[in-house]
């Protein structure tokens, strides 16, 4: 089948969700409310979630491994919150102010990661990301924030930089002329690394890194480049980051800090913690949080000024969050070991059924989270985003829309895929099958 016919066919499947989102232009500028959510010729428009599937409004099922932004690790709706969360709307969604539930979220998280000795909760993750650079900034009184190159920490716009390759122009209308206070390093490199921070580290407030690059490609990393680049931080005076806003509650209970044996000053929560609803939050040091106490006078009323917002701490969010992670507490392994052990077996699998056809793969991934990248003659290895860039792009984006077009089972095209709790053999088995069938159809 060639990928005119798998179009035709997803034309042919999902003709209200076409409709829809012709209608969803008018409205969305592209027809959507977050960039990466569009992919060729369209996509279909989702009427309800359960479990470990989407149904479109054509009424076809997908299994699905986008999960809400790799968000659902219990899957869509489990029964435990959306009970919880039916109780709790009758009795208020939005108190705006103090209240209990949020203190039990942050007892449960600080419980879970001791190294949150303060916490302030947000709405997004974009938000936790650029409150916890301003709080690293009001700390050193430093100005240069040192990120990965292909690193992704939401839209907020002081990290809008070197997202996207060749990660070097703009990333965009509206942005502070070449955000001179960033600095880019590049993943995996921790020599190239060190040197381009040795050169600024009398200015430099801080060093942010995802424990895995999630949006960028799904990429462990090295050794001891975590450890190199953190060592660097604490000989410095420089505040380390860790944007666990993926991997908090994903790679493990506690957290990818714990796991990799790191000490952030600062580190950031999402996804997860929120259980399907809205969050972020930044956590850390008391010392550094407390800069945002408005009632601390030492400071002489200067004070180091986040946000939280509107709906910060909302009691449905709360809800959801500690629900979901009183579940994930109380059955921990059970589910850790289950969706680690589907990851083991889906990535060590699909590289097989790769290489018995000759097709040159290299899946990556670590725990539930896996991707698969094509190489070629310029990539041979896939150790940071621009090895992923420079991989063959356009082939994952067909074995994306293949799964979902002719399989029914949906990856957000080119993006990584995640395991729930509700996914099981079956379905892994499922995946792989059908990218066999793929391979053999000479689709890609
Ligand atoms: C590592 C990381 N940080 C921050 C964000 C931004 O979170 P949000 O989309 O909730 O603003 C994301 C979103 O995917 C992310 O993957």
């Amino acid at each position: 089948m060639s990928i005119n016919n798998l179009e035709r066919n997803y034309k042919k499947n999902t003709k209200h969700s076409n409709l829809l989102y012709q209608k969803s232009l008018k409205f969305f500028p592209g027809g959507i409310s977050h960039n990466i959510r569009f992919f060729t010729p369209y996509p279909f428009c989702v009427k309800e979630a359960t479990g470990k599937y989407l149904v479109d409004v054509d009424s076809n099922t997908y299994t699905d491994y986008w999960m809400g932004h790799w968000a659902l690790i219990l899957g869509h709706s489990p029964q435990n919150v959306s009970l919880a969360l039916s109780k709790q709307v009758k009795n208020g969604t939005l108190y705006g102010t103090v209240n209990s539930l949020s203190i039990e979220l942050a007892e449960t998280i600080q419980r879970l990661m001791p190294k949150a000795e303060k916490l302030r909760f947000a709405t997004t993750g974009s938000e936790a990301t650029m409150y916890a650079v301003r709080l690293a900034r009001a700390a050193t009184r430093k100005k240069i924030v040192a990120k990965i190159i292909g690193g992704w920490h939401g839209f907020n716009s002081s990290l809008l930089e070197s997202v996207n390759y060749p990660f070097e122009i703009n990333e965009g209308l509206g942005l502070d002329v070449d955000n001179k206070y960033i600095k880019s390093i590049p993943f995996n490199d921790l020599d190239t690394s060190l040197q381009l921070l040795n050169n600024v580290k009398e200015e430099l407030a801080c060093i942010i890194v995802e424990p895995i690059l999630g949006g960028a490609g799904c990429i462990t990393p090295n050794n001891d480049y975590l450890q190199g680049l953190q060592e660097f931080s604490k000989k410095n005076n420089i505040i380390f980051i860790l944007d666990e806003i993926v991997t908090g509650f994903r790679l493990s209970i506690h957290g990818a800090y714990k796991m990799f044996k790191l000490d952030p000053d600062l580190f950031t929560l999402g996804k997860i913690a929120g259980g399907g609803l809205p969050i972020g939050i930044v956590c850390g040091k008391n010392e550094i949080l407390s800069l945002s106490n408005p009632n601390d006078k030492t400071n002489k009323n200067l004070i180091c000024s986040i946000g939280g917002g509107t709906f910060s701490a909302n009691p449905v969010t709360m809800t959801a969050g500690l629900k979901t992670l009183e579940f994930l507490q109380n059955n921990k392994k059970i589910v850790y070991s289950k969706i680690n052990e589907l990851g083991a077996y889906t990535r060590k699998e699909l590289q097989k059924i790769f290489d018995e056809n000759n097709a040159d793969v290299k899946i990556t991934g670590i725990g539930s989270l896996f991707n698969v990248h094509f190489l070629n003659n310029n990539v041979r290895e896939i150790n940071n985003a621009t090895d992923v860039a420079l991989a063959d792009k356009e082939k994952l984006r067909k074995y994306h829309f293949a799964l979902i077009s002719k399989h029914k089972i949906f990856f957000l095209p080119s993006k990584m895929g995640a395991i729930s709790y509700q996914h099981s053999k079956v379905d892994i088995d499922k995946l792989l099958n059908s990218t066999r069938s793929i391979i053999e159809s000479k689709i890609l």
